[in-house]
Protein backbone atom coordinates (compact mmCIF):
# COMPACT_ATOMS: atom_id res chain seq x y z
CA UNK A 1 0.00 0.00 0.00
CA UNK A 2 2.00 3.05 -1.48
CA UNK A 3 0.67 6.31 0.20
CA UNK A 4 -0.54 9.12 -1.53
CA UNK A 5 1.83 12.46 -1.12
CA UNK A 6 1.02 16.03 -1.10
CA UNK A 7 3.42 19.21 0.02
CA UNK A 8 5.57 19.42 2.29
CA UNK A 9 6.38 15.88 4.12
CA UNK A 10 8.73 13.47 5.76
CA UNK A 11 9.49 10.48 3.56
CA UNK A 12 9.42 7.73 6.50
CA UNK A 13 6.87 8.87 9.31
CA UNK A 14 8.35 10.25 12.96
CA UNK A 15 11.43 11.07 10.71
CA UNK A 16 13.21 14.25 9.71
CA UNK A 17 10.24 16.23 9.95
CA UNK A 18 9.97 19.38 7.65
CA UNK A 19 11.80 22.63 9.28
CA UNK A 20 8.97 24.26 11.48
CA UNK A 21 6.67 21.44 11.00
CA UNK A 22 4.55 19.48 13.94
CA UNK A 23 3.82 15.78 12.85
CA UNK A 24 0.40 14.17 13.57
CA UNK A 25 -0.93 10.92 13.20
CA UNK A 26 -4.31 10.82 11.84
CA UNK A 27 -5.27 7.22 11.86
CA UNK A 28 -8.05 4.14 12.56
CA UNK A 29 -7.72 1.25 14.68
CA UNK A 30 -5.65 2.54 16.85
CA UNK A 31 -2.50 1.73 15.08
CA UNK A 32 -3.34 -0.36 12.41
CA UNK A 33 -6.05 0.91 10.22
CA UNK A 34 -5.76 3.40 7.72
CA UNK A 35 -3.29 6.19 8.36
CA UNK A 36 -2.14 9.95 7.08
CA UNK A 37 0.66 12.13 8.89
CA UNK A 38 -0.01 15.83 8.80
CA UNK A 39 2.27 18.17 8.80
CA UNK A 40 1.36 21.18 10.42
CA UNK A 41 2.78 24.51 11.35
CA UNK A 42 1.77 24.58 14.75
CA UNK A 43 1.19 22.04 17.75
CA UNK A 44 -2.57 21.15 17.12
CA UNK A 45 -2.54 21.45 21.04
CA UNK A 46 -1.93 25.13 21.34
CA UNK A 47 -5.67 25.69 21.78
CA UNK A 48 -6.20 29.40 23.01
CA UNK A 49 -9.37 27.91 25.11
CA UNK A 50 -11.82 24.88 24.86
CA UNK A 51 -15.97 25.60 25.43
CA UNK A 52 -17.39 22.11 26.10
CA UNK A 53 -17.27 18.73 27.27
CA UNK A 54 -14.65 17.37 25.52
CA UNK A 55 -11.13 18.08 26.94
CA UNK A 56 -8.44 16.32 28.16
CA UNK A 57 -8.12 15.61 31.60
CA UNK A 58 -5.91 14.60 34.58
CA UNK A 59 -6.32 13.23 37.79
CA UNK A 60 -4.51 13.65 41.38
CA UNK A 61 -5.65 9.90 43.04
CA UNK A 62 -3.11 10.15 45.45
CA UNK A 63 -5.62 12.92 46.95
CA UNK A 64 -8.55 9.90 46.92
CA UNK A 65 -6.77 7.23 48.45
CA UNK A 66 -8.68 8.11 51.73
CA UNK A 67 -11.61 7.03 50.10
CA UNK A 68 -11.28 3.76 48.75
CA UNK A 69 -9.79 2.52 52.18
CA UNK A 70 -12.64 0.48 53.07
CA UNK A 71 -13.12 -0.76 49.55
CA UNK A 72 -12.47 -0.11 46.07
CA UNK A 73 -13.86 2.94 44.22
CA UNK A 74 -14.31 3.53 40.39
CA UNK A 75 -13.18 6.39 38.85
CA UNK A 76 -13.73 5.71 34.71
CA UNK A 77 -15.94 2.90 33.40
CA UNK A 78 -17.71 1.95 30.14
CA UNK A 79 -19.64 -1.13 29.73
CA UNK A 80 -16.21 -3.06 28.67
CA UNK A 81 -14.30 -2.07 31.51
CA UNK A 82 -13.74 0.13 34.68
CA UNK A 83 -10.89 1.43 36.58
CA UNK A 84 -10.99 1.31 40.55
CA UNK A 85 -8.29 2.58 42.70
CA UNK A 86 -8.15 0.69 46.49
CA UNK A 87 -6.01 1.77 49.15
CA UNK A 88 -6.25 -1.20 51.76
CA UNK A 89 -5.30 0.22 55.59
CA UNK A 90 -5.84 -3.61 57.03
CA UNK A 91 -7.07 -7.05 55.22
CA UNK A 92 -9.91 -7.22 54.15
CA UNK A 93 -12.51 -8.50 56.28
CA UNK A 94 -14.85 -10.91 54.17
CA UNK A 95 -14.09 -12.70 50.85
CA UNK A 96 -14.77 -10.85 47.65
CA UNK A 97 -15.83 -12.82 44.33
CA UNK A 98 -16.13 -10.70 41.20
CA UNK A 99 -19.48 -12.09 38.94
CA UNK A 100 -19.17 -9.32 36.63
CA UNK A 101 -15.65 -9.67 35.20
CA UNK A 102 -12.32 -10.53 35.27
CA UNK A 103 -10.23 -8.43 37.37
CA UNK A 104 -6.00 -7.30 36.73
CA UNK A 105 -4.92 -5.61 40.05
CA UNK A 106 -1.45 -3.19 39.96
CA UNK A 107 0.37 -2.68 42.69
CA UNK A 108 1.13 1.04 42.60
CA UNK A 109 2.33 0.85 46.31
CA UNK A 110 2.47 -1.87 48.81
CA UNK A 111 2.75 -5.41 49.20
CA UNK A 112 1.19 -8.34 50.88
CA UNK A 113 -0.44 -11.72 50.05
CA UNK A 114 -3.63 -12.51 48.19
CA UNK A 115 -5.88 -15.85 48.89
CA UNK A 116 -7.42 -17.32 46.10
CA UNK A 117 -9.49 -20.27 45.27
CA UNK A 118 -6.39 -21.47 43.16
CA UNK A 119 -3.92 -20.59 46.17
CA UNK A 120 -2.15 -17.72 47.84
CA UNK A 121 -0.15 -14.91 45.66
CA UNK A 122 2.39 -13.12 47.44
CA UNK A 123 2.34 -9.44 45.93
CA UNK A 124 5.08 -6.73 46.23
CA UNK A 125 5.03 -3.44 44.02
CA UNK A 126 4.81 -3.54 40.22
CA UNK A 127 2.95 -6.57 40.41
CA UNK A 128 0.21 -7.23 38.07
CA UNK A 129 -2.22 -10.21 39.70
CA UNK A 130 -5.12 -11.42 36.83
CA UNK A 131 -8.22 -13.02 39.36
CA UNK A 132 -10.43 -14.46 36.56
CA UNK A 133 -14.15 -13.60 37.07
CA UNK A 134 -16.09 -15.75 39.77
CA UNK A 135 -12.76 -16.85 41.93
CA UNK A 136 -12.60 -16.30 45.26
CA UNK A 137 -10.10 -14.26 47.05
CA UNK A 138 -9.05 -11.81 49.66
CA UNK A 139 -6.38 -9.12 50.47
CA UNK A 140 -4.12 -9.31 52.79
CA UNK A 141 -1.64 -6.23 52.38
CA UNK A 142 1.44 -5.74 54.73
CA UNK A 143 1.80 -2.12 55.97
CA UNK A 144 1.26 1.34 55.10
CA UNK A 145 0.82 3.15 52.16
CA UNK A 146 -0.78 0.91 49.69
CA UNK A 147 -2.33 2.04 46.47
CA UNK A 148 -3.55 -0.46 43.91
CA UNK A 149 -5.35 0.35 40.35
CA UNK A 150 -7.74 -1.98 39.40
CA UNK A 151 -8.87 -3.18 35.71
CA UNK A 152 -11.93 -4.35 35.20
CA UNK A 153 -12.68 -6.20 32.54
CA UNK A 154 -16.40 -7.40 31.60
CA UNK A 155 -14.34 -10.14 29.04
CA UNK A 156 -11.94 -12.49 29.62
CA UNK A 157 -8.72 -10.57 29.94
CA UNK A 158 -6.18 -12.50 27.59
CA UNK A 159 -2.24 -12.27 26.33
CA UNK A 160 -2.15 -10.94 23.15
CA UNK A 161 -0.38 -12.55 19.88
CA UNK A 162 3.07 -11.27 19.43
CA UNK A 163 3.13 -11.71 15.83
CA UNK A 164 6.25 -11.66 14.32
CA UNK A 165 7.86 -10.80 17.27
CA UNK A 166 7.28 -14.48 18.65
CA UNK A 167 6.07 -15.50 21.71
CA UNK A 168 8.23 -14.91 24.05
CA UNK A 169 8.82 -11.01 23.39
CA UNK A 170 7.87 -8.40 25.34
CA UNK A 171 7.62 -10.79 28.49
CA UNK A 172 8.13 -14.41 28.61
CA UNK A 173 4.69 -16.25 29.57
CA UNK A 174 7.15 -18.71 31.74
CA UNK A 175 7.97 -15.49 33.93
CA UNK A 176 4.25 -15.56 35.43
CA UNK A 177 3.91 -16.74 38.62
CA UNK A 178 0.91 -19.39 39.22
CA UNK A 179 -0.21 -20.34 42.64
CA UNK A 180 -0.12 -23.86 44.13
CA UNK A 181 -3.28 -24.93 45.33
CA UNK A 182 -3.36 -24.22 49.45
CA UNK A 183 -7.01 -24.00 51.54
CA UNK A 184 -6.66 -20.61 53.67
CA UNK A 185 -6.52 -21.25 56.89
CA UNK A 186 -8.28 -17.32 57.73
CA UNK A 187 -10.63 -17.95 60.58
CA UNK A 188 -14.06 -17.23 60.57
CA UNK A 189 -15.19 -13.18 59.50
CA UNK A 190 -18.40 -12.55 61.34
CA UNK A 191 -19.01 -15.01 64.77
CA UNK A 192 -18.73 -18.55 63.33
CA UNK A 193 -19.27 -17.54 59.99
CA UNK A 194 -17.37 -16.93 56.79
CA UNK A 195 -18.56 -13.90 54.09
CA UNK A 196 -17.93 -13.90 50.78
CA UNK A 197 -19.36 -10.29 48.92
CA UNK A 198 -19.92 -11.15 45.75
CA UNK A 199 -20.23 -8.21 43.02
CA UNK A 200 -23.04 -8.54 40.13
CA UNK A 201 -24.07 -6.26 38.28
CA UNK A 202 -22.18 -3.88 40.86
CA UNK A 203 -24.68 -4.72 43.43
CA UNK A 204 -23.08 -6.74 46.37
CA UNK A 205 -24.17 -9.30 48.06
CA UNK A 206 -22.97 -11.22 51.34
CA UNK A 207 -23.14 -14.82 51.46
CA UNK A 208 -22.13 -16.71 54.71
CA UNK A 209 -20.82 -20.58 55.08
CA UNK A 210 -19.91 -22.19 58.04
CA UNK A 211 -16.74 -23.09 56.73
CA UNK A 212 -14.09 -21.45 55.14
CA UNK A 213 -14.67 -21.03 51.42
CA UNK A 214 -11.19 -21.39 50.49
CA UNK A 215 -10.76 -24.93 50.82
CA UNK A 216 -9.61 -26.04 47.38
CA UNK A 217 -7.16 -28.81 48.05
CA UNK A 218 -6.44 -29.03 44.53
CA UNK A 219 -6.84 -28.03 40.85
CA UNK A 220 -6.07 -28.73 37.23
CA UNK A 221 -6.74 -26.56 33.85
CA UNK A 222 -5.90 -23.50 32.20
CA UNK A 223 -7.91 -21.08 34.30
CA UNK A 224 -6.53 -19.91 37.25
CA UNK A 225 -5.34 -16.44 39.07
CA UNK A 226 -1.75 -15.41 38.05
CA UNK A 227 1.09 -12.91 38.88
CA UNK A 228 3.46 -10.99 36.25
CA UNK A 229 5.99 -8.50 37.71
CA UNK A 230 6.62 -5.08 35.61
CA UNK A 231 10.36 -5.32 35.95
CA UNK A 232 9.94 -8.92 33.92
CA UNK A 233 8.56 -7.06 30.87
CA UNK A 234 11.04 -6.42 28.28
CA UNK A 235 10.16 -3.17 26.06
CA UNK A 236 10.11 -3.67 21.89
CA UNK A 237 12.62 -0.29 20.76
CA UNK A 238 13.68 0.35 17.19
CA UNK A 239 16.74 2.36 17.79
CA UNK A 240 15.95 4.67 14.39
CA UNK A 241 12.40 4.62 14.90
CA UNK A 242 9.61 5.65 17.44
CA UNK A 243 6.95 2.97 17.79
CA UNK A 244 3.63 2.72 18.08
CA UNK A 245 2.25 2.49 21.95
CA UNK A 246 0.74 -0.55 20.81
CA UNK A 247 3.97 -2.66 20.77
CA UNK A 248 3.62 -2.22 24.53
CA UNK A 249 0.79 -4.44 24.84
CA UNK A 250 0.47 -6.41 27.81
CA UNK A 251 -3.44 -7.54 27.92
CA UNK A 252 -6.14 -7.68 25.75
CA UNK A 253 -10.09 -8.09 26.07
CA UNK A 254 -12.88 -6.84 24.14
CA UNK A 255 -13.12 -3.18 23.91
CA UNK A 256 -9.73 -2.59 25.65
CA UNK A 257 -6.15 -3.15 25.22
CA UNK A 258 -3.32 -2.51 27.95
CA UNK A 259 -0.35 -1.35 27.63
CA UNK A 260 3.03 -0.94 30.26
CA UNK A 261 5.69 1.67 29.78
CA UNK A 262 9.02 0.22 31.02
CA UNK A 263 11.85 2.00 30.96
CA UNK A 264 14.14 2.03 27.65
CA UNK A 265 16.23 3.40 25.30
CA UNK A 266 15.08 6.41 23.31
CA UNK A 267 15.54 6.44 19.33
CA UNK A 268 19.72 7.49 19.69
CA UNK A 269 21.04 5.92 16.32
CA UNK A 270 19.36 8.77 14.22
CA UNK A 271 19.03 12.08 15.45
CA UNK A 272 16.67 13.38 13.04
CA UNK A 273 13.97 10.27 14.47
CA UNK A 274 11.25 11.38 16.79
CA UNK A 275 11.94 10.49 20.57
CA UNK A 276 8.75 11.91 22.01
CA UNK A 277 5.20 10.05 20.78
CA UNK A 278 3.41 11.92 17.62
CA UNK A 279 0.58 14.19 18.00
CA UNK A 280 -2.80 12.31 17.20
CA UNK A 281 -6.25 12.37 18.24
CA UNK A 282 -6.58 8.22 19.10
CA UNK A 283 -10.15 8.53 16.92
CA UNK A 284 -12.08 5.34 17.94
CA UNK A 285 -9.94 5.25 21.27
CA UNK A 286 -9.88 6.74 24.69
CA UNK A 287 -6.61 6.79 26.25
CA UNK A 288 -5.99 6.16 30.50
CA UNK A 289 -2.25 6.58 31.45
CA UNK A 290 -2.00 5.88 34.99
CA UNK A 291 1.86 7.02 35.72
CA UNK A 292 3.59 4.18 38.33
CA UNK A 293 7.40 5.12 38.63
CA UNK A 294 10.13 7.25 37.31
CA UNK A 295 10.30 10.02 35.00
CA UNK A 296 7.79 10.72 32.90
CA UNK A 297 9.08 12.56 29.57
CA UNK A 298 6.22 13.93 27.67
CA UNK A 299 4.09 15.34 30.12
CA UNK A 300 5.31 17.82 32.52
CA UNK A 301 3.91 18.20 36.13
CA UNK A 302 3.00 14.81 36.25
CA UNK A 303 3.35 12.61 39.38
CA UNK A 304 3.00 8.70 40.50
CA UNK A 305 -0.13 8.05 41.40
CA UNK A 306 -1.67 10.14 38.75
CA UNK A 307 -4.37 9.63 35.81
CA UNK A 308 -4.31 11.28 32.74
CA UNK A 309 -7.10 10.74 30.26
CA UNK A 310 -7.44 11.55 26.70
CA UNK A 311 -11.06 11.01 25.11
CA UNK A 312 -10.93 10.69 21.13
CA UNK A 313 -11.32 13.68 19.03
CA UNK A 314 -9.31 16.15 20.84
CA UNK A 315 -5.28 16.05 20.40
CA UNK A 316 -2.99 15.11 22.47
CA UNK A 317 0.85 14.60 22.08
CA UNK A 318 4.02 16.05 24.04
CA UNK A 319 4.11 19.33 26.16
CA UNK A 320 6.44 21.67 24.21
CA UNK A 321 9.59 21.28 26.72
CA UNK A 322 9.59 17.21 25.89
CA UNK A 323 9.52 18.20 22.41
CA UNK A 324 12.08 20.50 22.58
CA UNK A 325 14.52 18.65 24.91
CA UNK A 326 13.60 15.60 22.94
CA UNK A 327 17.43 15.15 21.64
CA UNK A 328 18.93 15.26 24.92
CA UNK A 329 16.90 12.07 26.29
CA UNK A 330 19.38 9.03 25.64
CA UNK A 331 16.76 6.59 27.81
CA UNK A 332 13.19 6.60 29.44
CA UNK A 333 13.42 6.03 33.01
CA UNK A 334 9.45 5.78 33.34
CA UNK A 335 6.74 2.96 34.35
CA UNK A 336 3.34 3.93 33.28
CA UNK A 337 -0.12 1.74 32.49
CA UNK A 338 -2.24 2.52 30.07
CA UNK A 339 -5.60 1.72 29.44
CA UNK A 340 -6.99 2.00 25.67
CA UNK A 341 -10.75 1.86 24.85
CA UNK A 342 -12.99 1.43 22.19
CA UNK A 343 -15.76 3.11 24.05
CA UNK A 344 -15.60 6.46 25.41
CA UNK A 345 -15.23 6.21 29.25
CA UNK A 346 -17.59 8.20 31.81
CA UNK A 347 -15.75 9.99 34.90
CA UNK A 348 -16.89 8.91 38.37
CA UNK A 349 -17.47 11.10 41.21
CA UNK A 350 -13.91 10.14 42.61
CA UNK A 351 -12.40 11.25 38.85
CA UNK A 352 -14.22 14.72 38.68
CA UNK A 353 -12.88 15.51 42.52
CA UNK A 354 -9.55 14.66 42.05
CA UNK A 355 -9.51 16.72 38.29
CA UNK A 356 -6.22 19.04 38.12
CA UNK A 357 -7.82 21.80 36.31
CA UNK A 358 -4.64 23.47 34.95
CA UNK A 359 -4.12 19.97 32.65
CA UNK A 360 -5.97 21.03 29.73
CA UNK A 361 -3.93 24.48 29.21
CA UNK A 362 -0.43 22.42 30.01
CA UNK A 363 0.62 22.38 26.31
CA UNK A 364 0.86 26.31 26.25
CA UNK A 365 3.69 27.81 24.86
CA UNK A 366 3.03 31.47 26.37
FE1 LIG B 1 -1.74 8.83 22.78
Amino acid sequence: MVPHKSGRIARQAHVDLPQGTFEEEHGRQGFFGHVSHLYRTHAPTNWARINGPLQPHAYDLNMATATAAERPQPFLGNLDVRLWIYSPTKPMPHFARNADGDECWFIHEGKGLLETDYGPLKYRKGDYLVVPRGTTYRFYPEGAGQFYLLIESMSELSIPDRGQLGRNAFYDPGVIEIPEAKPSTAPATAGKEWEVVIKRENEFTSVFYPHNPLDVEGWKGDLFSWRLNIEDIRPIVSPRYHLPPSVHTTLIADGFVLCTFAPRPAETEDPKAMRVPFFHTNIEYDEVIFYHDGDFFSRTNIKPGMVTFHPQGIHHGPHPKALENQLKKEYLQEYAVMIDTYRPLKPFELAKKSEVAAYKDSWKTT
